[in-house]
């Protein structure tokens, strides 16, 4: 179960271009499994109509807090104790202003302050133009309403409806989705450093031509975004794929093997556990040519000769940190049979506690997995799920094995 699933959010609206997303994360939240109410002030409703918010959440929309349809005509009342979590998206200057007086003379922020402030969690998706977002007027808002208790999501920097460009636009829906599920995600992970491989390798051959593999990186990205919302600091170490950043994740690019080494050298030192989710090409060409290899009218292919790429996984889990048990290693076996049998031997190849295995030409480039779990207990199924749930159990099962985050 995602993180959201089951929970009733109350998706609050105020003035604002932003409101276009809202119609788009409204319908992520309910795709999601959650239930949304939305509510939305007299400024909202001149950018964005009820109707649009009704039909993708399947709920009538409140405007105002005098709406005769509660029994007993208290919405703010009803709909702030019903919430999981009251999301405002987009949160205007003037909103937050209003959230920092305690002001109540319309329905959305008279339902903030009328919110159980211990159970009912509030967070704000501010969306303005860059100087509004720059006053300090703003600032010290924001800096009030956080220690009042809300919680403020950053805003995007880019170009803004009005023409200028800078700090202030709303997130996108996928990130305040992403927000909102590390929000509710139990915090498993929290001071953890997780490093993290994924993709597949480029071995070149000359400078247009290589060998690669049909490893997509969903895997590993879906770890990434697991371990973030389960409170872990990540760096993801990438090989080509074409696959967006998870938010609030350190991507390091690489291309060969021996890129890849190199960038978990660097980060290993730092980190407390290690996945080795990259399929890293077993062999490179011993040579790379300089210019591209021409053919010589001869009929034959040119020589190919290969070297064994580096063992990336097995040289990290023989490192001291990793041996003194400061770093907990975790790698992937993809094979084609005998997952259980392979798959063991590997773990005790390669050195590491947990190996999970999965069967690679099934899986390779799908949204969805089965893995077989590996440790010196025994061995354990997650079964067949989308990758982001496997993800979410994968971390959970790591946060059960690893040793506690070191102190600070
Ligand atoms: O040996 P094999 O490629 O099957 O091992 C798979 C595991 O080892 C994965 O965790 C993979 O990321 C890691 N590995 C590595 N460096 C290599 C080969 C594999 O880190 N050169």
């Amino acid at each position: 179960m995602n993180a959201l699933a089951g929970k009733h959010i109350v998706l609050g609206l105020s003035g604002g271009v932003a409101c276009y997303k809202s119609a788009e994360l409204a319908r992520l939240l309910v795709k999601a499994g959650a239930t949304v109410q939305v509510v939305m002030t007299e400024a909202a409703a001149q950018f964005i109509t009820p109707v649009t918010m009704q039909a993708l959440t399947g709920r009538s929309v409140y405007t105002s807090q005098w709406d005769a349809r509660e029994g007993n005509n208290m919405a703010h009342i009803n709909l702030s104790r019903a919430a999981d979590a009251i999301l405002i998206a987009p949160c205007s200057a003037d909103f937050i202003a209003r959230l920092v007086q305690g002001r109540a003379d319309e329905l959305l922020s008279l339902l903030c302050l009328a919110r159980p402030l211990q159970q009912v969690p509030l967070l704000l998706a501010p969306a303005m133009n860059r100087e509004m977002w720059a006053h300090p007027a703003t600032q010290r808002n924001l800096a009030q309403v956080a220690q009042d208790g809300a919680r403020v999501l950053g805003v995007g920097c880019g170009e803004q409806a009005c023409g200028e460009t800078g700090d202030g636009r709303m997130l996108e829906p996928g990130e305040i989705m992403e927000e909102l599920a590390a929000f509710f995600t139990p915090q498993r992970l929290a001071g953890q450093r997780v490093l993290i491989t994924a993709g597949p390798t480029f071995e070149a051959i000359d400078p247009v031509r290589g060998i690669t593999n049909l490893s997509s990186g969903k895997m590993g990205f879906a770890i990434a975004r697991a371990a973030r919302a389960a409170g872990a600091e990540v760096t993801l170490v990438a090989g080509p794929v074409h696959l967006p950043t998870p938010r609030g994740v350190r991507r390091i690019d690489v291309r060969s093997a021996r890129n890849m080494l190199a960038a978990v050298e660097g980060q290993a030192p730092e980190a407390t556990i290690f996945i080795a989710t990259a399929a890293v090409a077993d062999w490179r060409p011993a040579h790379s040519a300089e210019h591209k290899i021409k053919k010589d009218g001869s009929g034959m292919p040119p020589p190919l000769a290969f070297v064994e790429n580096p063992d990336i996984l097995a040289q990290v889990a023989a490192s001291e940190r990793a041996r003194a048990g400061a770093l907990y290693c975790v790698g992937f076996a993809a094979e084609s049979e005998h997952l259980l049998a392979h798959a063991s031997a590997k773990r005790v190849r390669k050195g590491v506690p947990l190996l999970v295995g999965n069967i690679g030409p099934a899986t390779f480039g799908q949204d969805d997995n089965a893995l077989l779990l590996i440790d010196d207990q025994g061995h354990r199924e997650l079964p067949r799920a989308s990758k982001d749930e496997l993800a979410r159990q994968l971390v959970a099962e790591i946060a059960a094995r690893c040793p506690p985050a070191p102190p600070r």
